[in-house]
Order: C-alpha cells, then sequence, then structure tokens
C-alpha cells in the first residue's frame, strides 16, 4: 500500500513537472547539438513539453541541451510573446548592452553580461517555416543567451575568469552536496 501509494506520488510529480532541467555542471551543457531535420508531431509535442517546463520554473527562455537533448531547438518567452527557434542563425548584430542574466541550469546565480544591444536571427518555426526576427533590449538578450546553449556555449563563459571562477565553485560544490 505504501508502495503504491509512493509511485502514484511519483507518477504525479513528472506529470506535474515534466521535462528535467539539467544543472550545471552536467556534461550535456557542452555537448554540441545536430540540426532538426524532421518537423513532425513528435517535434512540436517536444517544444510545448519545453514550454511547459520553462512556465513552471518562471523561465524566460530554455534550450534543449538544459532538458538533456542535443538538438539545436530553443523557446523564449517574454512579457507573453512566445518564440520558438529551430536552427537558428545569427544575420546582425548591432551596439550594445550590458544587464542581469540567469539561466534555469544555474538556479540562484546571476550576472552582469555585455551582449550586443540588436540582432536579427532567421530560425524555423515548428512547421520548418522559415523566419526572420528583428528585436533589441532583453529579447536580443534571451535569443543570444539560448542560441549559445545551443553552441555548448553558458553565460559565464562571457564573465572575467574571477567571477567565472566563484561561480563554478558554488556550482560544484552544490553538485557534490546533491550527490550526498
Ligand atoms: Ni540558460
Amino acid at each position: 500500500m505504501r508502495e503504491e501509494i509512493a509511485k502514484e506520488t511519483t507518477t504525479e510529480k513528472t506529470r506535474k513537472e515534466g521535462l528535467k532541467i539539467r544543472i550545471y555542471p552536467d556534461p550535456v551543457l557542452k555537448m554540441p547539438t545536430t540540426p532538426v531535420e524532421r518537423f513532425d508531431e513528435e517535434l512540436s509535442s517536444f517544444v510545448d513539453e519545453m514550454h511547459r517546463a520553462m512556465a513552471l520554473r518562471e523561465g524566460v527562455g530554455l534550450a534543449a541541451p538544459q532538458v538533456g537533448v542535443s538538438k539545436k531547438i530553443a523557446v523564449i518567452d517574454y512579457h507573453d510573446v512566445f518564440y520558438v527557434l529551430i536552427n537558428p542563425r545569427l544575420l546582425e548584430r548591432e551596439g550594445e548592452q550590458e544587464g542581469e542574466e540567469g539561466c534555469l541550469s544555474f538556479p540562484g546565480i546571476y550576472a552582469a553580461v555585455k551582449r550586443p544591444g540588436r540582432v536579427k536571427v532567421a530560425a524555423q518555426d515548428v512547421t520548418g517555416a522559415e523566419r526572420v526576427y528583428d528585436v533589441d533590449g532583453y529579447t536580443a538578450r534571451a535569443f543570444l543567451h539560448e542560441m549559445d546553449h545551443l553552441e555548448g556555449k553558458l553565460f559565464i563563459e562571457h564573465l572575467s575568469m574571477l567571477k567565472r571562477g566563484i561561480i563554478r565553485k558554488k556550482m560544484h560544490k552544490r553538485a557534490i552536496g546533491e550527490n550526498e
């Protein structure tokens, strides 16, 4: 009986939480990703699951490697505008901005990161149709942060060696704590 209850609770938990977010230093975050070639039902339900996982954690963006999938897929939800970036390519970059950034793979960590102020990005949607986005401000920041993930690059790599070292140490300590 107890076992049954435990099982039910786990299923319920899985259903609610959905995709598990990979936390640094999970090696999948540094792995190269491959382009999406099939635009089918499986892809669109995966994108829905990513959206749900991100919304549940009040994230602004989520890239497939963060849920353990090494594919060029990212979702962004900023001020209720939802973007799906599949196989994105940076076409243009302009200016500079600096602002606070965080990442679902680095819970509780925030740091100021310099990024271009405005970008033009081409990406495919879930149907495979090519779209071009011209975005600036925080949206541009989110696009670039997620596109970095698809190259195995993390936001801490934009920081000074010193800051990066402090965050790495914190995250490794946290990982050890979780395994104990
Ligand atoms: Ni991130």
